[in-house]
């Protein structure tokens, strides 16, 4: 604390929400009231929907929201021409900024802040992520761009298009559900930043991008990444015990560990341990996830019972174990959250347009005072 100031706003409770709710004690979250863990087997669409619209479809609106979204997949020339351009020196996540951001000026309702324009405007902006991600990253590694496959869901269609090949059904399901854990997490920093950007009624195309700016970071989406390399290094469950004391002793984070809100388990990372032994066990390829389980075993001794803190493994953890079982390359894991985070993203903003008050909090001055 610094003064009567909790550092980094923990537990300020910042605005009221009808989007999501988590209780860190009890390792509970839900989207407009429904438990994730039962959402994880929807589809991606019923779930964004459901954020940006405050109730899940019918079966009407399903299949015309998912028709929407399906023929607004396609990006132009001139935005796979910008993605090419963005491959000499910059990961995914840059690339994707500069690819929306190229985006909104195509777009005509850019600076209509009506609400049915800014539904129409994340619409799109949920349809392309996924294509403009794959078409960086087969880009990046030489190869031809590959169309949507508009019979695909959206996470078939987004594996689809990042490996040239129609994906298994469970790694179809298993990205779905991924898409779907991912999609919001109430004030989370990426949230907080594009409702700011809101807030002041810049337009919606720049909150996104301002939220994709703050998932970037290592201590937001950015720690997927760096799972996925730290299972690299270690390399087999032997090794894990070294790797972790070295961390311990170093006083250093072991990243996929730990949350702000949670002081237990996350259900995310339950959901996405079941998927991750799923799709270990359909490759016949035990070994990330059995790295994996030894870390989070004795990550769990040392901080848990030894230390008596309260530092699981997150979102991030075993969601890196299942980016590796689906070929993701490390350097696209934290575009591929994104793609899935899209969503929140967009109902928040929509929330905040829909009651504006401009978000505008004060500091305490604590520099000199000259004059
Ligand atoms: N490994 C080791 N120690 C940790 C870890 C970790 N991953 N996380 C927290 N701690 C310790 C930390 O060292 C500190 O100990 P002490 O009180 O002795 O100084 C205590 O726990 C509190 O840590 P903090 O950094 O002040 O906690 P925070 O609420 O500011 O941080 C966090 C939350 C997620 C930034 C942090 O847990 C972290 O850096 N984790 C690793 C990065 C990571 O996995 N990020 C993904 C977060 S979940 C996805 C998302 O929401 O985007």
């Amino acid at each position: 604390m610094e003064g009567n100031m909790p550092r980094g706003l923990e537990n300020i409770i910042a605005l009221e929400s009808e989007i999501t709710f988590i209780d860190g004690e009890q390792g509970i979250l839900k989207y407009r009231g429904h438990d994730v863990q039962s959402l994880s087997s929807h589809s991606y669409d019923e779930v964004s929907y459901l954020l940006i619209n405050g109730r899940l479809p019918d079966k009407f609106e399903l299949d015309s929201y998912s028709k929407k979204l399906k023929q607004e997949r396609v990006i132009g020339d001139d935005a796979i021409a910008i993605l090419k351009f963005c491959n000499f020196n910059i990961e995914a996540m840059d690339a994707l900024r500069t690819a929306v951001s190229y985006m909104s000026h195509c777009d005509p309702e850019l600076n209509d802040n009506s609400a049915e324009a800014n539904v129409n405007k994340g619409i799109r902006m949920i349809a392309k992520f996924p294509t403009m991600v794959a078409v960086f990253s087969r880009q990046r590694r030489g190869l031809d761009v590959i169309q949507p496959d508009l019979s695909l869901s959206h996470g078939a269609n987004f594996l689809y298009m990042l490996k040239g090949s129609k994906p298994t059904d469970l790694e179809s399901r298993v990205l779905e559900s991924d898409f779907i854990l991912s999609a919001d997490h109430e004030l989370n920093p990426s949230a907080f930043t594009a409702r700011t950007i809101a807030s002041t009624l810049s337009d919606i195309y720049s909150s996104v991008i301002g939220g994709l700016c703050a998932l970037k970071g290592p201590l937001h989406g950015g720690a997927r990444m760096a799972v996925m390399e730290m299972i690299d290094e270690i390399g087999s469950p032997e090794n894990a015990e070294r790797y972790v004391m070295d961390k311990v002793s170093n006083k250093q984070k072991l990243m996929g560990f730990g949350h702000r809100v949670y002081k237990t388990y996350d259900p995310r990372a339950r959901v996405y341990k079941q998927l991750a032994r799923e799709i270990a066990i359909e490759s016949g390829n035990m070994l990330w996830f059995d790295i994996a389980e030894k870390i989070e075993e004795i990550a769990y001794r040392e901080f848990v019972e030894n230390k008596g803190k309260p530092i699981y493994p997150n979102v991030d953890f075993y969601s890196a174990v299942v980016y590796k079982y689906l070929d993701i390359p490390p350097k696209l894991a934290t575009a591929v959250f994104a793609i899935g985070r899209s969503s929140g993203w967009i109902a928040h903003c929509l929330e905040q347009y829909s009651d504006n008050r401009l978000i505008r909090p004060r500091a305490k001055y604590v520099g000199p005072d000259l004059d």
